[in-house]
């Protein structure tokens, strides 16, 4: 813009006089700051940037609760403050000015971006979006970015376009999206192909929520570098362990810990033998636990006392712990149900992966997209649950996600609980015995062995079962690329 007032032969402009610095959103007058342009202009021509992005949980809860009363695309769950620029800018132009942001991406799909879709399909305010998709565009921050171009002119419909990397920047690929198409729940972009397709396989279809309503996360010590060990070696009794903490092997009782899966060694189908465990100082009976009294751990599990105690200070700075509970979980969230039949998944994966955990045998690393995610599965007979695990590994997932859900930088995609949540499923009883008998065939072969070409006929029955045309099957596998299950064939887990 200071460019712009730059003429050759001319001295350059001082712009400093044409600044103020204040709080955008809050406490900030915009019309006694800038009166002229509000008399004269009715707003200004162009407000353009590159606005903070600060999600709510990292807000002082007072602001919070401000923007919340003055923004109304604040008032869903956990918002980030890009959204109340959006309104914010798009109420500070004139009639035929324009907004221009380089923002996330991520209010496309989730939950707490509906109010800000609403806000720009019901004034139609969207001129252009750059979906940049993966593309990293700053340097010293990892961000998943669109450009948005916005204004109050009179228009149906916008352009999208789809950026899928830096080389074709100038040539990406255009759509025209019409206001009247979207609804203020998930936007999914994409050709019309591909969106025919996500139509069709929800038709007649329950959401995975429906089947299993509980998804839940992994575990949260909040000190995994002391809870989580590294096995060793193990007999009846103990099991010598590797503590990240103390870089060194010490030895504790086997019964107090659980076997436990880090991200990456969730696998599809079977899960391969736990290489680390974790320190689980509950007591699970049915739906209910409790914790293992200090006095309990001295006499019972000597050794996993001397340990943590050894740690006392680091566990007692973890936030909502004292002396009351310094050797547990300050957060003990979903402890009955790691015992509990499951299929545990990753939540940040290239394809899906769904390991089946029939015997709840397995803990899991939750937290962020680093860890895991599980699905209880036990109110399913064994064949719906293999049907089950049959469905979710197949490339109709992987593709079901990819266009429903937020990606990440790596061709990785969330498979987050909201994302997964609404995965569609057949009612059992209802897929066509004869597609239900091959499927349970080949899910049993697939976790004895994992190989491409069972895989494949594991995805052409799932398409079957969707009523997938040939076409469309083909054009699901050439989208997403995937032709085989991540993991070799894996040593069964106990
Ligand atoms: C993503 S950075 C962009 C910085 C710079 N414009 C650029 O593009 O490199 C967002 C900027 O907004 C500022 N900021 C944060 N909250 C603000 C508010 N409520 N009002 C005005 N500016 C704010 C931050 O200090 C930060 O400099």
């Amino acid at each position: 813009m200071w460019l712009a007032t730059a003429y050759p032969g001319k001295k350059l402009e001082k712009l400093n006089n044409q600044f103020i610095v204040g709080d955008s959103l809050d406490s900030f007058d915009w019309v006694m700051e800038f009166k002229e342009i509000f008399k004269i202009n009715d707003g200004f021509d162009l407000v353009i940037g590159n606005p903070p992005y600060i999600r709510t949980q990292n807000l002082n809860r007072d602001t919070a609760e401000r923007y919340k009363k003055n923004y109304e695309v604040a008032s869903k769950g956990n918002f980030d403050i890009y959204n109340l620029f959006i309104e914010l800018g798009s109420k500070i132009i004139n009639p035929s000015g324009e907004v221009s942001f380089i923002l996330p991406h991520k209010f496309f799909v989730v939950d707490s971006g509906e109010p800000l879709r609403n806000f720009l399909l019901k004034n139609k305010l969207i001129d252009k979006i750059f979906n940049l998709n993966q593309i990293q565009v700053f340097e010293n921050a990892t961000t998943y970015t669109c450009m948005i171009f916005l204004s109050k002119k009179n228009k149906n419909s916008f352009d999208y376009f789809s950026v899928e990397s830096l080389e074709n920047m100038d040539t990406p690929k255009k759509e025209k999206i019409l206001f009247e198409s979207l609804t203020t729940s998930k936007w999914e972009f994409g050709s019309l192909r591909t969106k025919n397709i996500l139509d069709k396989v929800r038709i007649n279809k329950l959401q995975l929520k429906d089947i299993s309503p509980k998804i839940f996360q992994g575990i949260a010590t909040s000190a995994d570098s002391i809870f989580i060990l590294e096995i060793q070696n193990e007999d009846t009794k103990y099991v010598w362990a590797k503590s990240k903490e103390h870089n060194k092997i010490i030895k504790i009782e086997k019964s107090i810990t659980l076997p436990v899966l880090k991200g990456s060694e969730i696998t599809s189908f079977i899960l391969a033998n736990a290489r680390y465990c974790v320190i689980f100082p509950y007591i699970v009976d049915g739906d209910k636990y409790k914790p293992i009294p200090i006095e309990v751990m001295k006499s019972s599990f000597p050794e996993t006392y001397k340990y943590l105690k050894s740690n006392y200070q680091k566990l007692l700075i973890r936030s909502k712990t004292d002396e009351s509970n310094w050797w547990l979980y300050p957060y003990p969230k979903n402890i009955t149900y790691y015992k509990k039949p499951k299929i545990i998944l990753q939540v940040l994966s290239n394809q899906a992966q769904f390991g089946l955990d029939s015997k709840g045998h397995f803990c899991f690393v939750g937290g962020g997209t680093a860890g895991g995610n599980a699905i209880l599965i036990d109110d399913l007979s064994h064949s719906e649950t293999l049907l089950m695990v049959g469905i979710l590994n197949s490339s109709l997932t992987t593709f079901y996600i990819k266009h429903t859900s937020s990606s990440f930088k790596g061709g990785y995609f969330s498979f987050g609980k909201s994302s997964i949540s609404s995965l569609p499923i057949p009612e059992f009883s209802k897929i066509n015995t004869e597609l239900k008998d091959e499927l349970l065939v080949i899910v049993k072969s697939l976790m004895k062995k994992n190989c491409k070409e069972a895989f494949q006929k594991l995805n052409n029955i799932v398409f079957k079962i969707y009523g997938l045309s040939k076409t469309e099957s083909n054009d699901i596998l050439k989208d997403i690329e995937v032709t085989a299950p991540v993991g070799k064939n894996k040593k069964k887990a106990a």
